[in-house]
């Protein structure tokens, strides 16, 4: 049976992508960080889908030792139920903060979570897709466009500016993924990113304060329902279809910003590997 893990899939499009893949007999790891969000989606998913393949990890993916944690947690999973493979890896969680807020390691958090948790967690999980040929998938967003990277101020601690830094993050989205396809794609590996459209889901209201919530509590209304993006999510793990793109929308391959160059998707890599404490190459040549 088929694998998967999804990052934030207690709620919003993270949980509606769980419940379509867990009606196609798909086997659904979800990762959540609210042990009672998680159980809320566990009992709705299974409420209506007695038969659901669904078990719920608890990390902070904003701290990178719970991130290591949940992966050594997944992995040992994965061994006993699957040969150890995973079928595709979905780096959904993400967040959206109000003011300038660190991790633990000291990294601003739109950047920590929305970027780093999946650069590193794919490094972890690597093996495991590795030996099912897996896809790896961000969510992103249209908002990448319009922005380059602040390669003297990656964590943006000067002049903070919220919307640049969900904005820089969601660019990195895109150049994780082609750093990956570029390193990966002979491995067998793919990797892609989403972009949801506008959805309504409650990201800009938790833990927020200020203008940001008060915008996005507008904003969310105009918003598509989750179950629209979690098709394109179910046409990228479909292992009858092979897409060659590398960003889509509504089951659509779609242009993404200029930006997304080789030379700047190297330049994330290396950097994210220092932040991570991780080198992708001693993995890839295993
Ligand atoms: N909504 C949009 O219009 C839109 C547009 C473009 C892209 N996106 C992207 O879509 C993704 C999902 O967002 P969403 O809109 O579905 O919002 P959401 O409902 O808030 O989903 C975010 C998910 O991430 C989880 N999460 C938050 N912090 C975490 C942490 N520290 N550790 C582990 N999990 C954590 C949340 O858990 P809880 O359930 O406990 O809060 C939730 O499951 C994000 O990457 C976002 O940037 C959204």
């Amino acid at each position: 049976m088929k694998t998967i893990v999804i990052t934030g899939a207690s709620s919003g499009i993270g949980l509606e992508t769980t419940r379509l893949l867990t009606r196609q007999g798909i086997n659904i790891l979800g990762v959540g960080h609210n042990e009672i969000n998680c159980n809320r989606a566990k009992e709705s998913i299974l409420s209506e889908n007695p038969d659901a393949k669904i078990t719920f990890f608890l990390a902070d993916l904003l701290q990178q030792r719970e991130v290591t944690r949940v992966a050594e947690e997944i992995t040992s999973y994965l061994e006993k139920t699957s040969d150890g493979e995973l079928s595709a890896l979905i780096n959904n969680a993400g967040c959206v903060r109000s003011w300038y807020m660190t991790t633990e390691e000291g990294y601003e958090q739109q950047f920590a979570l929305n970027h780093l948790a999946g650069f590193l967690l794919t490094y972890l999980l690597l093996p495991a897709l590795r030996k099912a040929h897996g896809r790896v998938i961000m969510t992103g967003s249209e908002s990448h466009k319009g922005i380059s990277m602040h390669w003297n101020n990656i964590m943006l601690s000067r002049l903070y500016n919220p919307l640049t830094a969900y904005k820089q993050s969601k660019l990195c989205n895109i150049l994780f993924a082609k750093g990956l396809n570029d390193r990966l794609v002979s491995a067998g590996i793919h990797a892609y990113v989403v972009d949801p459209g506008l959805v309504n889901t409650d990201i800009g209201n938790k833990e927020t304060s200020g203008l940001v919530n008060s915008i996005w509590a507008l904003r969310k209304k105009r918003g598509l329902s989750p179950t629209i993006p979690a098709k394109t999510y179910a046409f990228l793990c479909d292992p009858k279809t092979a897409p060659d793109g590398l960003y889509y929308s509504h089951l659509k391959v779609k242009d993404f910003s200029k930006q997304v160059t080789r030379e700047n998707a190297d330049r994330l890599f290396e950097l994210s590997e220092r932040l991570c404490g991780v080198h992708y190459e001693q993995e890839v040549l295993r």
